[in-house]
Formats: C-alpha cells, structure tokens, sequence
C-alpha cells in the first residue's frame, strides 16, 4: 500500500470519462486499498479512481470517521439504479482546493456496484452517504462538484485557481473544516 498523489483541478485526468472495469483481480484490490489509505490520509470522506490520476470506475467511501475502516466501501463499476428526494449539502472536494459550494443532489439512492471480492452488491445512501456517492460516481463521469454550481460562481472559483497556480500555490492545502469528498 501506498499513499497516492491527488490531482487537481484543472488537471485534466479530472474531466476524462473513466473506464469500467473489466477484470477484478489483485492489482485492483491493491489500488483499492491505497485508494483508502490516501483518502484517510487526507482526510476525506470519499475518493474515485480519476483523482489519483487512473481512469477506472472504482471508488472508496468512509462516512464514518468515528470508526474508520468498519463502513469503508470500496465499489467497483458503481451505478445509480434508483435516487429520491432532494437535498442541499455545502459540498468539498480533495481536487478542489480552497472551495466549497450548496449542491443540490438526490437525498437518497440506491447504488449497485461490484466488490472486490467479485460479489454484486447494492448500496442504498441517505444524507451524507447518498451525497459521496453520488458526488463520487460523478468524478468517473468526469464532473466535478464546481460543474454543479451556477457559472458564476464556477468562474470566480476558475479565476482564484489561476490566480493561485500563477502565484506558485498550486500545492498550497489549507483546508476548511468542512468534510470533503
Ligand atoms: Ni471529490
């Protein structure tokens, strides 16, 4: 296991659809598990394949920080097969640096995916766990939490990025207090 380097924005592995996976075997479950480490390294809540620079479906979530491991969720070839409601969570993102925005997202789905054990699960998520996966399957889409904001509000955040990767702060961390996907 390894701690992997995030990306990000506007890297450009951030904006690439990922490809599912096709075989699950060893390699994977070890991705996986460094997926984790780095995400509660972090710390975050949630971390997708795309934001370690490898363009897979696969994702890692752990909503519960008062007993890390016992909840983690590692998901293979994860999909929305149902979603309801509606809820606003001010959301963050490991790949976003310095920002967090309301995000109107489904308050509650259901997800199947594969583990790596190979078994067909399904997931169903309310509050928090419903706005990290949906949050997560979105960064194997391609799509970030900014692409869910009004355009203005994604161009004052583009321009305060430019302005930091002008300035030599591209790695510059100081994170909110908030919980980040
Ligand atoms: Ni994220």
């Amino acid at each position: 296991m390894a701690l992997l380097r995030i990306r990000k924005f506007p890297d450009d592995v951030l904006k690439k659809p990922a490809l599912p996976v096709e075989s699950i075997n060893g390699r994977l479950a070890q991705l996986l598990d460094s997926m984790a480490q780095t995400m509660y390294a972090a710390p975050g809540v949630g971390l997708a394949a795309p934001q370690i620079g490898e363009s897979q479906r696969v994702i890692v979530i752990d909503t519960d920080h008062e007993e890390p491991g016992k909840h983690l969720l590692k998901l293979i070839n994860p999909e929305i097969v149902e979603s309801e409601g509606k809820i606003i969570w001010e959301e963050g993102c490991l790949s976003v640096v310095d920002y967090t925005a309301d995000v109107e997202r489904a308050k509650h789905v259901l997800v199947r995916a594969w583990t790596p054990e190979q078994k067909q699960i399904e997931i169903e998520g309310d509050e928090l766990l419903a706005v990290a996966l949906q949050h997560e399957i979105d960064h194997l889409n391609g799509k970030l939490f900014i692409d869910r904001i009004s355009r203005i509000k994604r161009e004052l955040y583009k321009r305060k990025r430019n302005k930091m990767l002008k300035e030599g702060k591209a790695d510059h961390d100081e994170r909110p207090s908030k919980v980040l996907i």
